[in-house]
C-alpha cells in the first residue's frame, strides 16, 4: 500500500520546464511543469474530458492546454475554456497536488487532504548556496520501495557494493546506535568510526588522506525523506555533532524515496557539502561518483527484485547489521495500520 498523506520528492529543478513532465508517483500520473512566471505545477495527467496526457499538452502563459482536444487549465486546474462552447463544465477541473519547490527540490503532497506544511522537511543546504554547494540527481529502481529503505539503512554494504569510492572495511565492522523516536517518526543509525582509511570519494574532495575519524549519522524521516550526516575530520580532532567545528569536513547527503509503483521507486539525491564551496571542478567530481554509486545499488536492487519476483517464497535471516533497517520497517508497518483505520 502507499502512504498517501505524506510530503515526497517529486522531481529535481533542473528537470522541470514549460514542456511538461510525467511522472508515476505512488501509481498515479502526474504531470509536472512550470508556467511561463517560472512557477512549479503538479496536475493529474489526465484530461477530464476523454483522459488523454495533459503532459502531452501545452503551456502557454500561465495555462495549459490539452493536445488532443484544447482543454484549457489554470495554474489551479480548473478549466477555464472548452472548444466549441462558452460554458465550461465544472466536472472539467482538473486535480491540482500542492507542490514546494526548495533548492534543487520539488516536494508534492500525495493527499487528498490539505497538506500538512508541518511536516515538511526544511533543507535549508539546499538552498543557502553562500555556505554549501550542492550536486543532486535521480535514478529509477525496477524494485518495491522497501528495499530502497533496507539499502539506506543498512550502510554496512558499503564495504562490498561500494569498494573503492564510499567503502571501506571499517563501515561493516564497526558497531552502531539505532534510536527510534514515534514522534514525530524517525529512525536514527550512528556509526563513528575512527581512526580509519579515508576513503577516494572525501580523500579527493577534502584533502586529507591515510587515517582520519568518519562519522555516518542517519536520520530517516518515514517514508520519504533520509538524511545523512557524513562528517569527515583528522584523527583525534572528532567532527561535533552540530556540525559548527571548522576542522571538520561535512556533507548532508539526501535521499528521496518516492514509490512510483507497487515495484519501482524514485531515487533522488542530493549531496550538499559546506567545504569547496562554489568550486565547479569538486562539483563535477562528486557528481560522477555518485552517479556510480547510486548506479551500483540500482543494480543490486533490481537484481535482488527479480531474484524476489522469480522465488515467492524466498525467506530472509536478519542479523545484526540490520537493526536500523528492520526499525524502519516496524515504523513504515505502524504507519500503513494507522492509514488503514483511518
Ligand atoms: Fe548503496
Amino acid at each position: 500500500m502507499y502512504l498517501r498523506e505524506h510530503w515526497y520528492v517529486a522531481a529535481l529543478s533542473a528537470e522541470l520546464e514549460t514542456r511538461p513532465l510525467s511522472r508515476q508517483i505512488l501509481g498515479e500520473y502526474v504531470a509536472l511543469f512550470r508556467n511561463e512566471s517560472g512557477q512549479v505545477v503538479a496536475f493529474a495527467d489526465q484530461c477530464p474530458h476523454r483522459g488523454y496526457p495533459l503532459s502531452l499538452g501545452k503551456v502557454v502563459g500561465d495555462q495549459l492546454i490539452c493536445g488532443y482536444h484544447g482543454f484549457t487549465f489554470d495554474c489551479s486546474g480548473t478549466c477555464v475554456a472548452v472548444p466549441g462552447q462558452d460554458r465550461v463544465p465544472s466536472k472539467a477541473d482538473v486535480r491540482s497536488y500542492p507542490v514546494v519547490e526548495q533548492g534543487l527540490w520539488v516536494w508534492i503532497w500525495m493527499g487528498h487532504g490539505a497538506p500538512d506544511m508541518e511536516s515538511l522537511p526544511e533543507t535549508p543546504w539546499l538552498v543557502d548556496t553562500e555556505h554549501w554547494s550542492a550536486v543532486s540527481g535521480v535514478a529509477k529502481i525496477d524494485a518495491p520501495f522497501h528495499l530502497l529503505v533496507d539499502n539506506l539503512l543498512d550502510l554496512s554494504h558499503e564495504t562490498y557494493l561500494h569498494n573503492g569510492s564510499i567503502g571501506t572495511p571499517e563501515v561493516a565492522t564497526t558497531p552502531f546506535e539505532v534510536e527510534v523516536d514515534n514522534e514525530p517518526g524517525v529512525v536514527r543509525v550512528f556509526r563513528h568510526m575512527n581512526a580509519v582509511e579515508c576513503p577516494p570519494f572525501y580523500s579527493r574532495t577534502t584533502g586529507l588522506s591515510g587515517q582520519v575519524d568518519r562519522w555516518q549519522d542517519i536520520d530517516y524521516t518515514p517514508p520519504g525523506y533520509y538524511l545523512l550526516h557524513a562528517r569527515i575530520a583528522n584523527v583525534g580532532e572528532p567532527p561535533l555533532p552540530d556540525g559548527t567545528d571548522d576542522h571538520g569536513f561535512h556533507m548532508k547527503i539526501f535521499y528521496g524515496l518516492t514509490p512510483s509503483t507497487e515495484t519501482s521507486v524514485y531515487d533522488f539525491w542530493a549531496l550538499s557539502r559546506d567545504f569547496c564551496v562554489g568550486e565547479s571542478e569538486i562539483d563535477q567530481f562528486l557528481e560522477k561518483m555518485q552517479i556510480a554509486v547510486v548506479q551500483e545499488d540500482v543494480d543490486a536492487l533490481n537484481i535482488l527484485q527479480r531474484r524476489a519476483a522469480s522465488n515467492p517464497e524466498m525467506t530472509e535471516v536478519s542479523v545484526k547489521i540490520d537493526r536500523g533497517g528492520l526499525a524502519a520497517r516496524r515504523m513504515l508497518a505502524s504507519m500503513e495500520e494507522a492509514a488503514l483505520a483511518i
